[in-house]
C-alpha cells in the first residue's frame, strides 16, 4: 500500500496498490491524465459502446429512485454518473468506488455540484460495511480476469439490503452469425483480453450464491420495429450487450 494522499480526499484516504491487469492492460485507457483528457467525451464513449451510450444509460437508470441510495462500481467516462446522482436527488446518496485514484480524482471533480455523491478510493470485490438499494456494474466485469469477475459479483451481491437490485450491463454472448462478431473479436484480441469470457459465462453464473437472488437478463439491446435500417444499423442496434439484474429477496 502507498500512503497517498488524493486531491480533495477525507484524511486519511490511501491509495490502494493497483492491481496488475488494470496496470499491463488498460493503464491507456484510465491511468493517465491523458486518458480521461482523450476518453471522457460523449463522442469517444459511444465510440466504444457501439453507440448505444445513450441507451445503456438510460437502462442502467430505469428503476433507480429518487432518494434512494445507489452504489456503483467503478468510475465510468460519459455523463452517467452525474445523471444518476440527479435522478437520486440531494436525498439520495450516490457512492462510487474505483481503485485508481486518477479516476477518483476526476469522478469528485465531476460530480462536485452534488455533493451527496461521493466517490472512493477501493476495491469493488471487496464489499464495503453499506447496504444499498441498487448497486450498479456498468462494464466492469469485462475488463476484470475471471477469479475477480466473481469476486465483484460476489460484492455487488453482498452490499444490497433486502429487497435491493444490482445490475449489471455488459457484454453478452452474440448470435452465431452477428455480423460485429469478428470486429468485436478482434478489439477483443487486442485490447480486452478478458472480455471474451462475457460471451461464455452468463453473468448469473459469476455469483457464488445465486440461488439467493431472482435474476434476469433483459434488453439484450435489440431494438424493436426497426424498419428501413441498413443491415449495418440493425446489427449495432443488436450489439451483443446486455442488462442483467439480480434482485435481493
Ligand atoms: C467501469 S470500467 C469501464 C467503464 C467504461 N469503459 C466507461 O468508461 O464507460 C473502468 C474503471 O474500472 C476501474 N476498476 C478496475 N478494476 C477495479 C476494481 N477492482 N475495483 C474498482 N474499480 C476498478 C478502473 O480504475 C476504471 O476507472
Amino acid at each position: 500500500m502507498h500512503d497517498v494522499k488524493l486531491p480533495g480526499a477525507p484524511d486519511g484516504e490511501q491509495a490502494l496498490e493497483l492491481p496488475d491487469h488494470l496496470v499491463r492492460y488498460y493503464w491507456w485507457a484510465y491511468l493517465r491524465p491523458a486518458s480521461i483528457r482523450i476518453f471522457d467525451r460523449d463522442v469517444i464513449v459511444s465510440a466504444i459502446l457501439w453507440g448505444q451510450y445513450r441507451r445503456l444509460c438510460d437502462l442502467a437508470l430505469e428503476g433507480i429512485l429518487p432518494g434512494s441510495r445507489v452504489l456503483q462500481m467503478a468510475c465510468v467516462y460519459g455523463d452517467l454518473s452525474s445523471r444518476l446522482a440527479q435522478r437520486l436527488g440531494c436525498k439520495g446518496r450516490l457512492d462510487i468506488v474505483d481503485i485508481a485514484p486518477i479516476q477518483v480524482h476526476h469522478a469528485r471533480t465531476k460530480l462536485a455540484a452534488a455533493p451527496w455523491a461521493r466517490s472512493f478510493v477501493g476495491d469493488a470485490a471487496e464489499p464495503g460495511p453499506d447496504r444499498y438499494d441498487s448497486v450498479l456494474s456498468f462494464f466492469l466485469l469485462h475488463e476484470l480476469p475471471d477469479a475477480h469477475k466473481h469476486r465483484v459479483v460476489d460484492a455487488a451481491l453482498a452490499q444490497l439490503r433486502p429487497g435491493g437490485r444490482a445490475i449489471f450491463i455488459d457484454y453478452a454472448r452474440p448470435a452465431p452469425l452477428h455480423p460485429l462478431k469478428p470486429v468485436m473479436a478482434g478489439v477483443f484480441a487486442l485490447l480486452e483480453p478478458f472480455a471474451r469470457t462475457m460471451w461464455h459465462t452468463g453473468i448469473r453464473s459469476l455469483a457464488t450464491q445465486s440461488e439467493h437472488y431472482e435474476s434476469s437478463n433483459r434488453d439484450r439491446f435489440c431494438r424493436k420495429g426497426l424498419q428501413n435500417r441498413s443491415r449495418l444499423d440493425d446489427a449495432i442496434n443488436k450489439a451483443p450487450l446486455i442488462r442483467s439484474f439480480f434482485d435481493s429477496a
